[in-house]
């Protein structure tokens, strides 16, 4: 049984990221959606327990998938878990130097290799940050996230036409 981790901040969770765990799943036995607990970022949108309901909501078709939130180094994680991968998505080459960097240290410290999946072309300028931003002042971005996600948006900011 070989498990991977998708992992990342999921504020909120994008048709990118849904592309990338999908994809996941059809490669390994069981997925694991790790959201980080990440205290340096106050600045979060959604709670931890709003994005676990979101990614639970949208990855329900998918039956080798759980969502768990972690904090402190991945690959502690990782080996709890018993996870053989991680998998990230590769968005273009401005992705690559950091993402390199952070598989090589994780090979480094634990042994786990990092796969990378290009990014299916239509998801690769979509990032949760430019999603929030977008979202807060008033921008459509229904197109880019799932449905209950602009649902979310919507409850939080209002219809895209009346935002301001
Ligand atoms: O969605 P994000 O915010 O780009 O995800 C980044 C994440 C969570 C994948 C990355 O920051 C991470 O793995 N953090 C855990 C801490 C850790 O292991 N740091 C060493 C990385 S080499």
């Amino acid at each position: 049984m070989a498990t991977a981790l998708c992992p990342g901040s999921f504020d909120p969770v994008t048709l990118g990221h849904l592309d990338i765990i999908e994809r996941t799943a059809r490669h390994f036995d069981d997925v694991i959606v790790a959201v980080i607990r990440n205290p340096q970022k106050s600045q979060s949108l959604f709670t931890l327990e709003e994005r676990q309901e979101m990614l639970g909501e949208v990855t329900a078709h998918l039956t080798n998938i759980r969502i768990e939130f972690f904090k402190g180094l991945l690959v502690d994680f990782a080996r709890d878990n018993g996870a053989a991968a991680i998998v990230k998505g590769l968005r273009a080459i401005s992705d690559f130097d950091y993402e390199l960097q952070m598989a090589q240290m994780n090979q480094r410290l634990s042994g786990i290799d990092t796969f990378f999946i290009s990014t299916s072309p239509q998801h690769s300028f979509l990032s949760s940050s430019l999603v929030r931003e977008v979202a807060k002042y008033g921008g459509d971005v229904s197109s880019m996230v799932p449905p209950l996600v602009a649902k979310r948006l919507t409850e939080r900011y209002g219809e895209p036409k009346d935002r301001a």
